[in-house]
């Protein structure tokens, strides 16, 4: 089979870019301090604000635009929407990377570790902000008016489940005894709430009729469910230099990843572990050991992938065009088991 998938996404991911400095002004020489945080975020610049190429995978706009391809319509009047996927992404990336007190992302400092994180936070505001910036720049590609409306309201809606995603995340980790339900319904928010929307983009802007568009959208979400638990695996067994995040955290944070949740469900020690407070020397590793005793890996992995096919079952249900129906295809397929 030929790569569909590199052909498209070597034509749609700088587009997309292109959009995205436009939004964010990275046009502009030199960029202001406040700017230059933002660029940081988009892996534009290094911590000295020279360029630098240290963007993420871009999965979010390139499911937009593969979506409104595969939906019949012409992907290049959905980039306002795959920027604006892109930047609420990185916005929830720099307010996570607070919330989790995480150090690294992408292999590079977190924005709070070089700028505290008032003013990450602050850039983090602005970036959400952008985002709505760039989803009203639709009107300016000929999408009619309702629609670009109805995107508006929409990426809000997502905000909204995502938060409420992130609540949930941040309360469980106080709890141990929290149900796969109540994981799907947390997941179901923090992530694929947003990959959810990307696809559904995609699709609105094309001009498909409501049952067609809540095809795309139901892809999307058990594609982001597939995501969460690849991100969870990663999250504990991942390779820090590929991942660029750290493998430690999830586990001295006591998040209930679904590895957890399974090691929870089957191992008395490992309650015992989470239960007390102190870590101590070696609890990672520890945990980590049991989990993998425990098979806790191929427990989530077997259920990343029913979710990967859910996923693959939702798009035919679209009845989605070539060559973008076989790039899904394969976006889907490269995700299952990624190891970055
Ligand atoms: C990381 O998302 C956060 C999650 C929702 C798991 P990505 O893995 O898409 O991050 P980047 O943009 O490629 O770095
Ligand atoms: C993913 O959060 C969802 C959001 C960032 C909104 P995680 O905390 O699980 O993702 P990583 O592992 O930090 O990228
Ligand atoms: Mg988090
Ligand atoms: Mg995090």
């Amino acid at each position: 089979m030929s790569d569909a998938l590199k052909t498209v996404a070597e034509e749609m991911l700088p587009a997309a870019e292109q959009e995205l400095r436009a939004a964010l002004n990275a046009n502009q020489e030199p960029p202001d301090p406040f700017h230059s945080m933002l660029h940081y975020q988009m892996g534009w610049v290094d911590e000295q604000l020279n360029p630098a190429a240290h963007s993420g995978k871009g999965v979010r706009p390139l499911l937009c635009l593969l979506a409104c391809q595969a939906a019949g319509g012409n992907w290049s009047q959905a980039l306002p929407a795959a920027a604006a996927v892109e930047l609420i992404h990185n916005f929830t990336l720099i307010h996570d990377d607070i919330q989790d007190a995480s150090p690294t992302r992408r292999g590079r400092p977190t924005v709070w570790r070089i700028w505290g994180e008032a003013q990450a936070i602050n850039a983090g505001d602005a970036m959400f902000a952008f985002a709505h910036l760039a989803i009203n720049r639709l009107a300016e590609r000929g999408v009619p008016a309702p629609l670009v409306v109805q995107a508006t309201r929409r990426l809000d809606e997502a905000c909204i489940h995502l938060t409420l995603g992130q609540h949930h995340d941040m309360r469980f980790e106080q709890r141990h005894d929290v149900t796969v339900a109540e994981y799907l319904a947390m997941i179901g928010g923090k992530t694929a709430a947003l990959l959810s929307l990307s696809a559904e983009l995609g699709a609105l802007v094309a001009g498909r009729d409501p049952a067609t568009v809540e095809h795309y959208a139901v892809f999307g979400r058990d594609l982001g469910l597939a995501f969460q638990m690849r991100d969870d695996i990663l999250g504990i067994w991942g390779d820090e230099s590929l991942i660029g995040k750290s493998a430690a955290t999830d586990i001295a944070t006591r998040k209930k990843s679904l590895p957890v949740l399974h090691g929870l469900a089957q191992s008395q020690e490992l309650r015992r572990l989470y239960i007390q407070s102190d870590n101590g020397p070696g609890f990672v590793e520890r945990v980590a050991n049991l989990l993998d005793d425990i098979g806790a890996r191929e427990f989530a992995e077997a259920q990343e992938n029913a979710y990967s096919q859910s996923a693959l079952h939702h798009l035919a249900a679209a009845a989605p065009q070539e060559p973008a129906a076989t790039a899904l295809h394969q976006l889907t397929a490269r995700l299952l088991n990624r190891q970055s």
